[in-house]
C-alpha cells in the first residue's frame, strides 16, 4: 500500500514518523520472501497512539514488523503499510538483577549484554534470530529456556485501549510459542529479572547451545526457523524426516536437508512456493500420523 503521495504522509512526518516508500519486504525477512509496500518507522514512542488513530481514521491497513525472522509474507504489492521501530542503538541497561531492554533490540545482543553484566538464564536463546519484541510476542524458546519466564513488566501500545501501558509479567500468559498479547499490540520495552551468574559460566552455556544448534539446524540458509509447532509430546521435525521429505521442494521452497522442520528459500522462492510446500507436508503428516500440524511461522496474507 502506498501512502507517500497522500497528504497523510505530512501529518505522519510531523509525528516523528519516517516514511520509506516502496520497501521490498524480502529484504526485511530472514526467509527473503515478501512483496513491496511503504514502511513507517516509529521514531517517537509517545506519538504511537496518535499515529495509530490517524491510520485508523484514514482507513490505512497496517501491520507491525519486528525482526522479520518468523514471518512468511505474501508476494506482490501488499495491501498494508508496515510499521517498524528504529533498530539503531536500542536502549539496554541493567540495574541489580533487572534488565530494561527496548523491544527493537536484537535478542542475541540482549543475551550477551546481560551476560557481560553477570546476568544469565537466557543462554538457550542465544542463537534465536530476531528482536526482543518478537521474542516476547511469541514467547520464543530454545533448549529449555523461554523468554516469558524472566519477564517482569512489558511496556506496550495496547490496541484495545489505544494507549501505551505497562503490564506486569504475572498478568501476561506465556505458553508454548504463544502469549496473551493481542495481535495488534506493539511491544515497546521489557523489564526482565535474571539470575546472577558469572560471565564465564554463562559463556560456557552459550557455547553448548551454539554447538547443538550448529549441529542440527541450517544456520546459513534463508529460513524462518521451525515452520510448524511441535504437537504435544511429538516432534514435527522427526515426523517430516521419517516421511523422507528432507530436500522435498515446491519451486525454490525446500525442506532443509539438515532439519526437517526448517523450510528454506533455496533461491528465489515465492510465498506461494512456500505455502504449497507447507500444505503438502502438512497433508502428508496428516495422512501418515493423523496429526494436524499447526504453523509456527506467522503468515501475512489477506
Ligand atoms: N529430528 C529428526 N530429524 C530432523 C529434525 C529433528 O529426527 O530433521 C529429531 C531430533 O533428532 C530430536 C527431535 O527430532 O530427537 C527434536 O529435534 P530438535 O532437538 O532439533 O528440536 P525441535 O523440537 O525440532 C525445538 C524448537 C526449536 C529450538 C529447538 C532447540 C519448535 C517448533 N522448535 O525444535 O525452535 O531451536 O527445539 O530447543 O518448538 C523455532 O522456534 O523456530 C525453533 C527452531
Amino acid at each position: 500500500m502506498r501512502i507517500s503521495e497522500k497528504p497523510l504522509s505530512a501529518r505522519l512526518k510531523a509525528l516523528g514518523v519516517e516514511l520509506h516508500a516502496g520497501v521490498s519486504l524480502s529484504e526485511k525477512t530472514s526467509l527473503g520472501i515478501g512483496g513491496a509496500t511503504d514502511e513507517l518507522v516509529l521514531r517517537r514512542f509517545d506519538t504511537i497512539p496518535e499515529v495509530m488513530r490517524l491510520l485508523a481514521d484514514e482507513k490505512i491497513p497496517h501491520r507491525f514488523l519486528g525482526g522479520g525472522t518468523n514471518v512468511l509474507i505474501d508476494d506482490g504489492e501488499l495491501p498494508w503499510v508496515v510499521l517498524h521501530l528504529p533498530t539503531s542503538q536500542p536502549g539496554m541497561r541493567v540495574e541489580g538483577n533487572a534488565a530494561y531492554v527496548d523491544a527493537a533490540a536484537d535478542l542475541g545482543g540482549m543475551v550477551t549484554f546481560c551476560a557481560k553484566r553477570d546476568l544469565g538464564g537466557m543462554e538457550g536463546l542465544i542463537g534465536v534470530p530476531g528482536s526482543v519484541g518478537g521474542a516476547l510476542r511469541m514467547n520464543a524458546g530454545a533448549y529449555g529456556t523461554q523468554i516469558g519466564s524472566y519477564v517482569r513488566e512489558v511496556e506496550l501500545y495496547r490496541a484495545a485501549t489505544g494507549a501505551i501501558e505497562t503490564v506486569r509479567g504475572n498478568d501476561i500468559r506465556f505458553d508454548y510459542r504463544h502469549t496473551s498479547f493481542a495481535p495488534e499490540d506493539v511491544m515497546l520495552r521489557v523489564k526482565l529479572e535474571l539470575p546472577s551468574k558469572p560471565f564465564k559460566e554463562i559463556l560456557a552455556g552459550i557455547r553448548v547451545c551454539n554447538e547443538k544448534r550448529r549441529a542440527s539446524q541450517p544456520l546459513n540458509q534463508k529460513s524462518a526457523g521451525c515452520i510448524f509447532k511441535n504437537p504435544p509430546g511429538g516432534s514435527a521435525g522427526r515426523m517430516i524426516d521419517e516421511l523422507g521429505l528432507k530436500g522435498h521442494r515446491s519451486g525454490d521452497a525446500m525442506v532443509s536437508d539438515r532439519h526437517a522442520n526448517f523450510f528454506i528459500n533455496a533461491g528465489n522462492a515465492s510465498c506461494s512456493d512456500m505455502l504449497r510446500l507447507i500444505d503438502d507436508v502438512r497433508e502428508r503428516v496428516r495422512a501418515r500420523y493423523g496429526m494436524e500440524l499447526e504453523n509456527e511461522v506467522i503468515l501475512w496474507k489477506n
